[in-house]
């Protein structure tokens, strides 16, 4: 099974997985603006195990997730959102939701600084809410009557990722710690080391990782 980001071509079997699994559905081309909008927050779960009938027989979209960016934060934070995640019923309970869910929290936050990803989930959607509650960690943020077109209520969920910048605080820590150790089996001993001692001293910058799109925003001031 392969975790990838969601091409434009994987949409009609999608849309197919979607039209099987939720009631929620869209056009093609709310799947195509996410895709365009925002080509990294998208992932598809392939069956590349499947045989292939042909040789043009494509390997087999068997869950995916769609996210997009917030774009008009109504609490001014920069956020991500869950449009829609659905997994084959052949499929399930083979850890491949919550796969899809983590890849796209990692890259709301990699590549767009989101601080926290928001979505809504039927009230009796049990599988999804465990999901989102139990094992991703998700915290109710209220009720929203008549949410869906059959009148049903939805819970307003989100998930802080907070956790990311401590996690990548930590790898950062330990590359550190590594790097010293590297320096000092590495440096000039003696009077030549000693020499060396008064000149600048090696500095660590960031680079790809958490730089994401607000980091390039110019600001004033
Ligand atoms: C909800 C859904 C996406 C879960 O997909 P999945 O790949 O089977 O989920 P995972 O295997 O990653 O499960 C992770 C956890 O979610 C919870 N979970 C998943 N299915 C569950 C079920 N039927 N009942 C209770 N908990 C369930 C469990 O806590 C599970 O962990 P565990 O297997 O260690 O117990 C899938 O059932 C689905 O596509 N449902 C129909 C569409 C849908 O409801 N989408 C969500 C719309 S908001």
């Amino acid at each position: 099974m392969d975790i990838r980001l969601l091409r434009p071509s994987d949409i009609p079997q999608i849309q197919q997985t979607n039209i099987t699994n939720l009631p929620e559905n869209y056009f093609c081309k709310y799947y195509m603006y996410h895709a365009l909008s925002w080509p990294q927050l998208s992932y598809v779960a392939v069956d590349v195990s499947r045989p292939k009938k042909s040789p043009y027989d494509a390997p087999k979209v068997v869950g995916y997730v769609l996210a997009k960016m917030e774009e008009d934060p109504q609490d001014g934070v920069q956020h991500g959102h869950i449009t829609s995640l659905s997994v084959m019923r052949t499929h399930r309970r083979l850890g491949l939701a919550e796969k899809l869910m983590r890849q796209s929290q990692r890259a709301m936050y990699e590549t767009y600084s989101a601080q926290y990803v928001s979505l809504h989930v039927r009230v009796s959607n049990v599988a999804a809410r465990s999901l989102y509650e139990v094992t991703l960690g998700f915290k109710n943020n209220g009720t929203e009557a008549g949410y869906y077109a059959d009148g049903e209520d939805a819970f307003s969920m989100r998930k802080d990722l907070d956790y990311l910048r401590e996690e990548a605080l930590e790898e950062e820590s330990e590359e550190e710690g590594e790097g010293s150790v590297g320096r000092d089996e590495g440096g000039e001993v003696g009077s030549a080391g000693r020499a060396g001692e008064g000149a600048e001293r090696l500095r660590k910058v960031r680079v790809g990782r958490q730089l994401g799109v607000g980091d390039l925003v110019e600001r004033s001031g």
